[in-house]
């Protein structure tokens, strides 16, 4: 009959559609032997970047931190925090012996945009005008404190207290940055607003920060990670694997006279830079290709922009597009939302998967997807939803199987068959992802089965971080 042959024709429509859907996001499943892949290039690219000569795409940048705290650390320290989510100063005391403590004071200031992309002047100007106003607020503007300045973007350095911006990385690109020295540009801004002076002791990348406060509490920790805007790995190094530093420690306050054995130094690895050379392009997806052509940064931290929240909503926005392009979502309608980079924010990522699948949970997603102007039946919703566990999964992964290589790479250093370690973790993403962090450390469990890995959440990576990176560098000047 008649109304059979529709019925038949819809169920051969749906399952044609399902079965493109599935074949979309089958490009962004990795096997077991993809993750084993990304662990091998992730280590060649940390032994590529750790030999002195020529630029690489994994930077390996020493980070002249010897050691983590041991809880000798005191005083009052200023902290800054550039290139996460938010921009902070931050007070932060620290007590040692009996009474030992971290507290902390900080005010939240918005980066805005034009600032971000605009010049450099214009950006440190407005870091030291903020610097300023919690001064006065904390009424502190007539003591000179010493400062670290968390600087979370890929920094040359020779010492603590200096580094050269080889790149902005994330949403930054305020010209005139790059080549020069972050601490002297921010000396400069200080020196142009004359009003207060400060005490600029050492430079640190976020990562570090977070492996220092964790290592505070945990000494096993000897890794840091960053899950969020942006995604990078610090860890501690052999220093005599170091090629880098090795000449270069006497401009390092007289260290030449220790020896290399049994020494660490903490690297930056800055491992988003990985896939610059074309080593992920087997598993690199057209909607990856098209996030990097839109990014503010042709060409780089591949790796980056697989597995940090900067870029995952666009990824999603990417195949949303292309599954919509095809009629098989949105009834084939291409919104302008949809056109709209930048508009499927990590956070909503991270709401829609936290919806189970049950009537209610699909409503949801529904009027989540409403408020980004998506008008979707309650089958597109499903999709949607897919697309987003497809891709955030596959970060997990990835970031997973870089972890692998790391903890291997520390094990063989120490040449032993079993490591217990622990990492330091912050980023919005590990935070507030509902599956981010069990498939992370799945991943690593699976892929570095000698190691035990332990992570452990960083509170205020970046601010009780830099304090006590710069009390760790003042007390090994003192000593
Ligand atoms: C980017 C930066 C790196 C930072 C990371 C996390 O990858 O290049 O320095 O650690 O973001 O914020």
């Amino acid at each position: 009959s008649k109304g059979a042959a529709m019925v038949t024709a819809v169920a051969q429509r749906l399952a044609s559609q399902r079965h493109q859907v599935d074949e979309a996001l089958s490009s962004l499943q990795l096997t077991q032997e993809h993750l084993g892949w990304v662990k091998s290039r992730m280590r060649a690219g940390l032994e590529a970047g750790l030999k002195s000569h020529g630029p690489s795409p994994v930077k390996m940048l020493p980070a002249y931190v010897y050691r983590t705290p041991d809880g000798t650390e005191h005083g009052k320290y200023l902290a800054l925090d550039l290139g996460g989510t938010n921009f902070r100063v931050l007070l932060v005391k620290i007590r040692s012996g009996l009474r030992r403590s971290v507290r902390l004071y900080n005010k939240i200031y918005a980066i805005p945009l034009e600032i971000m992309q605009g010049t450099g002047e214009e950006l440190f100007d407005h870091i030291v005008q903020c610097i300023s106003d919690f001064l006065d607020y904390m009424g502190m503007k007539n003591t000179r404190l010493p400062l670290g300045f968390t600087f979370s973007f890929p920094c040359y350095q020779k010492a603590i207290d200096t580094g050269t911006l080889v790149s902005w990385t994330k949403g930054f690109k305020a010209t005139g940055c790059q080549g020069n020295d972050v601490v002297d540009m921010l000396r400069d801004a200080i020196k142009r607003r004359n009003e207060f002076d400060l005490d600029i002791v050492a430079i640190v990348n976020d990562t570090v920060g977070t492996m220092m406060s964790c290592a505070y509490e945990d000494p096993q920790c000897e890794i840091g990670l960053i899950a969020g805007t942006g995604s990078n790995v610090c860890y501690m190094e052999e220093l005599r694997n170091v090629e880098k530093v090795q000449g270069g420690e006497a401009e390092d306050g007289g260290r030449e006279e220790r020896s290399r054995e049994n020494l660490r130094m903490c690297i930056n690895t800055e491992w988003g830079g990985l896939g610059e050379d074309g080593c992920l392009d087997d598993i690199i997806t057209p909607y990856d290709s098209a996030v990097d052509r839109e990014s503010l940064n042709q060409g780089k931290q591949r790796f980056e922009k697989m597995t940090s929240g900067l870029y995952l909503g666009e990824i999603v926005r990417q195949v949303l597009l292309d599954l919509t392009r095809r009629g098989l979502l949105f009834r084939g309608h291409v919104t302008e939302a949809l056109k709209t980079p930048g508009i499927f924010h990590t956070k909503y990522l991270s709401q829609i998967e936290r919806k189970v699948y049950d009537r209610l949970a699909l409503l949801q997603v529904r009027s989540i997807l409403q408020q980004l102007g998506l008008d979707s039946t309650s089958n597109d919703s499903i999709i949607v939803k897919e697309v987003c566990g497809a891709v955030s999964r596959r970060a997990a992964q990835m970031c997973g199987a870089g972890m692998a290589a790391v903890v291997d790479k520390i094990r063989e250093n120490r040449g032993l068959d079993h490591l217990d370690i622990t990492v330091g973790v912050d980023g919005t993403l590990y935070k507030l992802h509902p599956h981010f962090s069990m498939v992370l450390q799945h991943t690593v469990r699976a892929l570095a089965p000698m190691c035990q890995v332990t992570f452990t959440l960083s509170e205020e990576g970046s601010g009780k971080g830099a304090a006590l990176i710069t009390a760790v560098a003042r007390g090994d000047q003192a000593r």
